[in-house]
């Protein structure tokens, strides 16, 4: 089993005065290339096959998008372009990562600025390190609760379909939160399949660390970036608790663990420099199959 040392969590970037100056560019501009980058936005797809999916999810479609970063470096017009996109998948839940926000005065604007989100089931997000840095989740819990969106925060959401239950739950977030491991396992213990979604993948070692294991068939976690600067899928800085050994295990993608499958989103939005090499800005169609 892999061992890793746990850090002390920093407070999250905010952008400085290069961030400010490259995010002056105009669109056009695509010879800088990953400034271009770190504003074209990506559907990247993916089919979970699984025999643990009950027949009565067997084709559920989730939409997610995590690390927003609303502020400075992304405005509202992308905000709406995001809700449009999420929308057009005609999902049958929507889930939201966290960090709506640079920082929580701007995750509570980006709840404001939000359009309606549709889905056919639920649509719930997360609180993320940026969103919660500074003692908001209840807050944040509550502007979430006003449109629409179910906060996970400690807590699950159970969807029911011919006697089955599916489990989507979540954790406080793990570098600037109270993460509750052990209570959020309880509550999907007697669920068919547990879709984890915490905002950090650092998350899922934490969750190991204080003895509740893997709990879940399926984790969607945001947070890395992908990097925003990777370069052969390694990146060099990665905003891991675990060190950047465990930030490149889990950076991006696709992956088996522990008997579960975990999906890591490079995020739509970029902190600290609007720049992307290697880590495209990302949202998500998952796709649960019955294998
Ligand atoms: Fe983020």
């Amino acid at each position: 089993m892999d061992t890793f040392k746990r850090k002390e969590a920093h407070q999250p970037h905010r952008p400085g005065k290069l961030g400010l100056f490259f995010n002056s560019f105009p669109e056009k501009w695509k010879w800088c290339f990953p400034v271009y980058a770190s504003r074209q936005l990506h559907l990247k797809e993916y089919e979970i096959c699984s025999s643990k999916v009950p027949a009565a999810f067997d084709g559920l479609r989730i939409a997610y998008a995590s690390d927003v970063h609303y502020g400075a470096l992304l405005g509202e017009a992308r905000v709406t372009d995001l809700a449009q996109r999420l929308n057009a998948l005609k999902a049958d839940v929507i889930i939201l990562g966290g960090d709506y926000g640079e920082d929580a005065k701007h995750s509570f604007l980006f709840l404001e600025k939000l359009p309606p989100l549709e889905a056919k089931l639920a649509v719930c997000g997360v609180v993320g390190n940026h969103d919660r840095a500074e003692g908001t989740a209840e807050e944040l819990s509550a502007a979430m609760e006003k449109r629409g969106i179910t906060p996970l925060v400690n807590s699950s959401l159970m969807l029911k379909i011919n006697g089955k239950t599916l489990c989507i739950c979540a954790t406080d977030d793990v570098s600037h939160g109270n993460p509750k491991f052990s209570e959020v396992k309880a509550q999907a213990e007697d669920a068919d399949f547990v879709i984890y979604v915490p905002h950090a993948p650092d998350a899922l070692q934490a969750a190991k660390e204080e003895g509740a294991g893997v709990f879940y068939d399926l984790a969607l976690c945001g947070h890395t970036h992908g990097g925003q600067v990777s370069l052969f899928g390694f990146a060099p800085y990665t905003a891991s608790l675990y060190g950047n050994r465990y930030g490149n295990m889990f950076l991006s993608g696709h992956k088996e663990e522990d008997g579960a499958h975990v999906i890591i989103s490079n995020g739509v939005g970029t902190t600290w420099m609007p720049l992307r090499l290697g880590a495209k800005a990302q949202y998500h169609l998952i796709t649960l199959r019955r294998k």
